[in-house]
Order: structure tokens, then C-alpha cells, then sequence
């Protein structure tokens, strides 16, 4: 197999979906005041993470497309947890692709304290030798769930997934303050829109006085 000519429609996909998911946010960003998009970003797994993810899950070279779903992988990061519903939304509305799962690690998080919402799409990518489909991985997560799991992230590189069981607990911790976190700037959100409702309000009635 030529990994270069086997990476490439991935490549391409993934070149794509940051320039489509980049546009909502610039779209948000003409048309409202604020996007529930704060940023995005997009890469294609490395040749040594993709072999040694399909030995790990025992999966056969030819069954890598279909079962190796994040070799094209995406991140939505949202300021507020309910924007990441909202980005989740806007996802299915749309006709580019398909979306054929949805995991969500939100309501159900993981052992290790891990909160994100997944979705997996299948994509049609053009190739020089036609309609290619290609599966693709998009993460959406708050600033507080993306700082947690690029921390951890790191350390389970540093230590080869054995982080020790100390750093383990305090990593639980993190992500149980992550979620506070959450929690309190969600209700800081609510609290704006309420604000922003009554001077709204007011600047509506304010022309009849003068
Ligand atoms: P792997 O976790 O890579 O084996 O993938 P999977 O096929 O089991 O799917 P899953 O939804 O569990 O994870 C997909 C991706 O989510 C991973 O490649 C990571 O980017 C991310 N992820 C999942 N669990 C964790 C976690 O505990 N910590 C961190 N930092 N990221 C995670
Ligand atoms: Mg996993």
C-alpha cells in the first residue's frame, strides 16, 4: 500500500470540512453578535497512530477505512456547553454529508473524566478517480473540556496510556472542575441573555419618550 496515495483523500477531507466549518463561524460572526463556535481545527492521523490504533483493536489492514473512524479527524471548541448542541444540530441540518454516528460523551463521560460530543459522518470526496466516501471524525467540546483532554492527552503520551494512579485521581478532579466550570459560565451565559433581553427591551421604548 502507498501511504501517500492512501492519506490523500483524507487530506483533502479534512482541508474541506476546516474551511466549511470555519465559514459558520465567520457567518455567525456577520450575523450575530456572537458564534457558538470559538474555534476550529482539523488533522489527519499520523501514519504511526493509525498502525498502531488498527493493532490495538485488532482490526485488518484492508478494514481500516471502514473501521479506523478518525483518520480524518475535526474539533469544534464552544465557549458554552449548550453551543455544542447547537453545533451538533447545525451538523445534521446539512446535505454534504451524512452523519452515521453520534457519541456523546457529555451526558455519559468516560472513566477517565473525558467530556466530548462526537460525530461521525460519512463524506463524498472527489478523487481523480471519482466519488470517493470517506469516514471523518468531528469533536465538539467546550474551551474547559478541550483544556482537559489536551492535558490529559499529553500526559497519556508522556507515560504510554500507564499515567499513574495519583495524576489519574487529580485528572479526575480536573475534569470534575471542568465540569463546574462549565456549569457556572452556563449560568453566567443565561444570565447575560437575560440582561441583554431587558436592554433590548428598553431600547425599543426609549424613541417613544423623546
Ligand atoms: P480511541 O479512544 O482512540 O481508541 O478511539 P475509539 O474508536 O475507541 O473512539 P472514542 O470515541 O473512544 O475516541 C475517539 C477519540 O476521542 C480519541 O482518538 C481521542 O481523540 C478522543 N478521546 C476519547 N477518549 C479520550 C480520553 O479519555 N482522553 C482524551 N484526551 N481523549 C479521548
Ligand atoms: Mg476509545
Amino acid at each position: 500500500m502507498n501511504w501517500e496515495i492512501f492519506i490523500a483523500p483524507y487530506a483533502q477531507v479534512v482541508e474541506e470540512l476546516k474551511v466549511k466549518l470555519k465559514g459558520m463561524r465567520q457567518q455567525f460572526e456577520y450575523e450575530r453578535d456572537q458564534s457558538p463556535i470559538e474555534f476550529v481545527t482539523g488533522r489527519v492521523k499520523p501514519k504511526s497512530s493509525i498502525i498502531e490504533k488498527a493493532r490495538r483493536k485488532g482490526i485488518n489492514p484492508e478494514n481500516i477505512e471502514e473501521e479506523l473512524q478518525d483518520i480524518a479527524g475535526l474539533r469544534v471548541v464552544c465557549q458554552f456547553v449548550d453551543d455544542i448542541y447547537a453545533v451538533v444540530d447545525m451538523l445534521k441540518q446539512r446535505h454534504d454529508f451524512e452523519i452515521v454516528e453520534e457519541k456523546d460523551y457529555i451526558s455519559q463521560k468516560k472513566d477517565s473524566g473525558y467530556r466530548s460530543f462526537h460525530v461521525i459522518i460519512r463524506y463524498p470526496v472527489e478523487t481523480i478517480h471519482g466519488e470517493k466516501m470517506v469516514l471523518a471524525e468531528i469533536q465538539i467540546r467546550t474551551l474547559a473540556m478541550n483544556f482537559w483532554a489536551t492535558n490529559e492527552h499529553s500526559l497519556n503520551y508522556k507515560y504510554a496510556g500507564q499515567i499513574p494512579v495519583e495524576i489519574k485521581s487529580r485528572l479526575k478532579r480536573a475534569a470534575e472542575a471542568a465540569f463546574q466550570l462549565d456549569e457556572e459560565m452556563s449560568k453566567i451565559k443565561n444570565e447575560i441573555q437575560e440582561a441583554q433581553k431587558i436592554f433590548n427591551e428598553k431600547q425599543v421604548k426609549k424613541p417613544e419618550r423623546s
